[in-house]
């Protein structure tokens, strides 16, 4: 057995889209496996290596270091066409995955008929019932993951039994389903799906494998073992502004049943969030700022989805809502993403506080409709005006800007030990202090 390694995860602490993707690829040099273990194609991360940027939402963002074996997990709700789409695309980039990518033959299959069940139910819910998802099929799959009947895992799709005899049935009975509750005809051809599927097969069959016999002989050689969380802990199912969530645990207690090993694996647990906030969907958001201030961090942070390319919603730094996700997934460290993007402004905030029917509180609510009805509490802090694009150290910092993360720091409570100032690997500082 070889000596005993530390394994560490790479988490959002927001509402997703904190930058997970660059910390993911900057810590990956230091890794010999990076694991996916929720979500599915919903994810969008994006990856800057000098001029070239890779937005990554199956593949794990790992991937692109040459040596790092990349896994996943029986957790992810995986889209074999977005799947084999994302490396061909690679491919055709000149990054190929080399028979580095290993897939659970546990994973759900999204099969298109979620799709369109994600997509017309977003379409036909009334306008305050929507929950605004990226119609990837995520929530369909789940809930077909959870009611056990139609489910199709990726062990399924490989057998040529299933796929001739059970898959047409399961389509067929899907289409009709479809048909009684929105009263339309979904574009469903069982056949072609059926030939898709043996496709699918022949594509990511040799990938497939028990991955987690593979993750426990991979520790116990001393191999070292970084897992990438998906969305974000506010998103988590269980934990998250509830119904306006994803459907799977993306917090890091999503690890030991997404990945397949045992609770205790994860010891570093690097949370990242941004200098300000945002979300993309519906739901509640205490700091939004709908003003010209959150039109204008918009614009600089280029805060447009990486997956559906909608316009993300965004605000101040929530104290109140990171310090919860912070706890929640037992946060050793912060990665502080975007600092750049506050230059110019003139004074920044940070809520501290809700008041919620004229009481103030630190702690997060955890009923949304109470959380609708919070207001922020801001502390403003004086701003700063000089690019930090190249700054390599906590020095090359305006002194404003220092104490804003410290202030940050302080409220949050965990220690922030990156400080990343620009898309690349290199915008990144490093912090032991
Ligand atoms: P993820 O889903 O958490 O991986 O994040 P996304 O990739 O969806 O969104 C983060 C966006 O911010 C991407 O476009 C990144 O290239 C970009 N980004 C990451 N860190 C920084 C940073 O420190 N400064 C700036 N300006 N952009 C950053
Ligand atoms: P990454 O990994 C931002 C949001 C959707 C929607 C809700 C439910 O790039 O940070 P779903 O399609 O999962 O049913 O949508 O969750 N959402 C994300 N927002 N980044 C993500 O992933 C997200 N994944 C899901 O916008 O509000
Ligand atoms: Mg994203």
């Amino acid at each position: 057995m070889g000596e005993a390694a530390s394994h560490a995860c790479v988490i959002g602490l927001g509402w997703g889209d904190e930058g997970k993707g660059k910390i993911v690829d900057l810590l990956c040099a230091d890794f010999d496996c990076v694991v996916r273990y929720n979500g599915g194609a919903n994810a969008g991360h994006t990856v800057c290596i000098g001029d070239q940027t890779f937005a990554l939402h199956l593949l794990p963002a790992g991937i692109l270091h040459d040596g790092v074996e990349a896994v996943i997990g029986p957790g992810v709700a995986l889209d074999p066409a977005s799947l084999i789409e994302e490396i061909d695309t690679l491919a055709q980039r000149g990054r190929s995955i080399d028979g580095r990518l290993k897939i659970s033959s546990r994973a759900h299959v999204v099969m298109p008929y979620h799709k369109i069940e994600d997509r017309i139910s977003e379409s036909e819910a009334a306008s305050g019932q929507r929950i605004g998802t990226t119609a990837r099929g995520i929530g369909p799959c789940y809930a077909d993951k959870v009611r056990r009947h139609h489910a199709i895992r990726m062990v399924d799709l490989l057998d040529a039994t299933f796929r001739d005899e059970r898959l047409p049935q399961i389509v067929a009975t899907r289409r009709e389903t479809l048909r009684r509750l929105f009263g339309s005809d979904p574009d469903l051809d069982v056949a072609a799906i059926v030939d898709d599927a043996r496709v699918w097969s022949e594509r990511l069959g040799p990938m497939v494998c028990d991955t987690t016999t593979l993750l426990e002989n991979a520790m116990n050689a001393g191999r070292r073992l970084l897992f990438e969380g998906a969305n974000g802990c506010l998103l988590d199912i269980d934990h998250g502004t509830y119904p306006y969530v994803t459907s799977s645990t993306t917090s890091a207690a999503g690890i030991p049943t997404g990945a397949g090993v045992p609770p205790r694996t994860v010891t570093r647990v690097i949370g990242v969030c941004k200098a300000y906030a945002t979300r993309v969907g519906e739901g509640p958001f205490v700091t939004e700022l709908t003003d010209a201030t959150g039109d204008w961090i918009r614009e600089r942070g280029h805060e447009y989805g990486t997956t559906t390319g909608r316009p993300r919603r965004c605000g101040w730094f929530d104290a109140v809502a990171t310090r919860y996700s912070a706890r929640l997934s037992g946060t050793t460290e912060i990665a502080l993403m975007h600092l750049d993007t506050l230059s110019g402004a003139d004074s920044v905030g940070i809520c501290t506080a809700y008041e919620i029917d004229g009481t103030k509180t630190d702690r997060m609510p955890c009923d949304t409709r109470t959380l609708q009805r919070a207001q922020p509490v801001f502390e403003m802090h004086p701003g700063w005006s000089e690019s930090l694009r190249a700054a390599k150290s906590l020095r090359d910092l305006p002194a404003n800007a220092r104490r804003y993360l410290d202030r940050l720091q302080e409220l949050v409570g965990v220690p922030i030990r990156l400080v990343s100032v620009g898309p690349e690997r290199t915008q990144t500082l490093r912090l032991d202090r």
